[in-house]
């Protein structure tokens, strides 16, 4: 049985990770597998602002790059994460006490920088990152306090500005199924849309809970593909509450085989990305107390049923 990238090429679709560059450094059973099973990948965290620049106009692409080169040596398609984003923002940005046009500036040069030091390479960009609340409201950021909700469409048009080759996504979580978060986004794409602002495509990050895929995550997926955008599930994950047994194991490989068959089921829908390799390096344990075992890869790189899941749906 032939690695996922196979099957998943011979679709012309995309079955991706999320890649840790020190992880790729230094643990060869984990690049292995990285390399061999998926056609596409996404920075864990090397492209995150916290990452590329630190303090202001001192950019470090150190780990980003590591991240470019493998992915590029594995012929892998990149989607970049991301260039605008509440989270993992350093103090300078968020407690800097710009003005407008200050701020503008500073996300301009972020922007210009980091997309423009990858442009050609990069097929998709987050641009930004989480924008909305539960309710459809808009997130309080550093950057909607200071700009309003007009930073969106000027990151875009920012983003194409620095690499124009490069699609230009909005990405979110618990906006898999029809819901007044994904409401928000549907509503925001269609004014950026009428604005003539560049939008290319919407990232469903569906990090999931065992037993629990939203019943209309398909329905949800093709509302907007019918806007005329692409749709990919970006950072694919299913917890369970730990210790996992087999049963878990099994309800979370159907849950896999459900987000594969939503995406394949609609045009459109161009890729699967799994956030990380194995269980072993996963972000859940550390975020979601007592859950974890999220990923197709057990700890000791053993698949999982959810593996074949994937496999047997590509
Ligand atoms: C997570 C990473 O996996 C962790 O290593 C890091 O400590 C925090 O961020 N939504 C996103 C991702 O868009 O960037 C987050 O990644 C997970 C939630």
């Amino acid at each position: 049985d032939s690695p996922l990238r196979d099957h998943a090429a011979q679709q012309g679709f995309e079955i991706g990770a999320a890649l840790a560059s020190d992880h790729l450094q230094n643990d060869s059973q984990y690049a292995d597998l990285a390399g061999s099973e998926f056609n596409a990948a996404t920075p864990e965290n090397s492209m995150k602002w916290e990452s590329t620049e630190p303090s202001r106009g001192q950019f470090d692409f150190g780990n980003a790059d590591t991240f470019m080169d493998f992915a590029q040596q594995n012929d892998q398609k990149v989607r970049g994460h991301t260039l605008v984003w509440h989270s993992q923002l350093p103090s300078w940005v968020e407690n800097g006490n710009f003005s407008q046009s200050e701020l503008r500036s500073v996300m301009e040069n972020h922007i210009d920088e980091v997309a423009g030091r990858y442009a050609g390479d990069i097929a998709y960009w987050d641009v930004a990152n989480e924008i909305f609340m539960g309710d459809g409201s808009w997130r309080n950021s550093v950057f909607y306090d200071t700009l309003g909700p007009d930073f969106v469409a000027d990151a875009l048009r920012m983003t194409a500005e620095a690499d124009p080759n490069a699609e230009l996504w909005l990405n979110d979580y618990s906006i898999d199924g029809i819901n007044a978060k994904s409401d928000a986004y549907y509503n925001l794409i269609q004014d950026l849309q009428s604005q003539g602002v560049p939008i290319d495509g919407i990232g469903l990050q569906a990090h999931l809970i065992n037993g629990q895929v939203p019943g209309d995550l398909q329905q949800n997926i093709q509302r907007f593909a019918d806007l005329g955008i692409e749709v990919a599930i970006t950072e694919l994950d299913v917890r369970i509450d730990m210790p996992a047994d087999q049963s878990d194991l099994e309800q979370q490989a159907q849950d896999y085989r459900t987000v594969m068959d939503a995406c394949g089921a609609v045009d459109g829908c161009v890729a699967v990305t799994v956030w990380g390799v194995s269980d072993q390096y996963s972000w859940v344990p550390d975020t979601f107390d007592g859950q974890g075992a999220p990923l197709l890869f057990d700890d000791n790189y053993q698949r999982k049923p959810a593996y074949d899941a994937v496999h047997e749906a590509l």
